[in-house]
């Protein structure tokens, strides 16, 4: 990996130290202890400890940065220039099943925009790293989308609903839509870090999901920019804050891909 900035080589470090506990918990799945959020949004002791070890770890090197992570919640809130944004384990349902794909993702944050973010799979050993202008790497070596040109020949992923999802049917719908017209049948892999890891070195050609939180997709987002990719966030509200519905693809598919999304759902 040629990245170096503070930031960059702070959070590799950090998802390192994580990874070797998480590693050992989820040889032990069946005992961690369980506690339930929320319908379907459970969070294990596995969740918390792997998200301490991060925090720890990235506090010992500056206390005073903003935090936003999903279990902690945030931290030094008025520290809005410089934020770590922090997914302990995305794909927690995969985790808590023990099917081996979950990640450790973690986004760094300046002045409102992703600046470098790290994905890891420690279970595959996969580091998906990237930061603004030096291109986005899978272990060492550089990585970038697929060249596909058709949507119908791209394999694509998605996620959700969840549980208690309001929009259900525009959901499925939306899925209809797409289902039409790729060959191949859309796929659920269980966590958005790594479906948009995975867009950005070419496994996918693209992925789409609404109602995902900003620590979902933060790290991915600078991660598949830097391999060539393009980002759409499709809000019905433009100026909303927090961006909830993501389309992440290669740039040949963009557009097909959006309009799709976006056209008179079925009824
Ligand atoms: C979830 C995963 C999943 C996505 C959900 C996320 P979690 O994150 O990324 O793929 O469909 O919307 O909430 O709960 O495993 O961190
Ligand atoms: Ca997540
Ligand atoms: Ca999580």
């Amino acid at each position: 990996m040629r990245l170096n900035s503070p930031q960059i080589n702070l959070i590799t470090k950090a998802c390192m130290k994580a990874s070797r506990s998480l590693i050992r918990d989820f040889g032990e799945i069946e005992n961690l202890q369980v506690s339930e959020k929320g319908p379907g949004d459970f969070v294990t002791s596995a969740d918390k400890r792997t998200e301490k070890i991060i925090i720890d770890e990235l506090q010992k090197a500056n206390d005073q940065y903003g935090i936003i992570s999903e279990e902690a919640g945030i931290i030094n809130p008025s520290n809005t220039k410089n934020r770590w944004i922090i997914d302990p384990i995305d794909g927690t349902m995969n985790f808590l099943n023990g099917v081996p794909h979950f990640a450790i993702s973690i986004g760094y944050e300046e002045e409102s925009e992703i600046k470098c973010g790290v994905i890891f799979d420690p279970i595959k050993n996969e580091m998906f790293c990237a930061e603004k202008g030096q291109g986005a790497f899978l272990n060492n070596s550089r990585i970038r989308v697929s060249k596909k040109k058709k949507l119908e020949n791209a394999l694509l992923v998605t996620g959700g609903p969840k549980h208690d999802s309001k929009i259900k049917k525009q959901i499925f719908s939306e899925f209809i839509n797409i289902s039409d017209v790729s060959f191949s049948s859309v796929r659920k892999f269980g966590s958005a870090a790594l479906d948009i890891a995975y867009v950005a070195c070419g496994r996918f050609d693209g992925y789409w999901q609404r109602e995902i939180n900003y620590w979902d997709i933060a790290a991915g987002t600078i991660i598949l920019k830097e391999a060539g990719g393009f980002i759409d966030f499709f809000e019905p509200d433009d100026k909303a804050p927090l961006k909830r519905n993501i389309l992440a693809s290669n740039s040949n598919i963009h557009d097909e891909l959006k309009d799709l999304i976006l056209k008179k759902n079925i009824e």
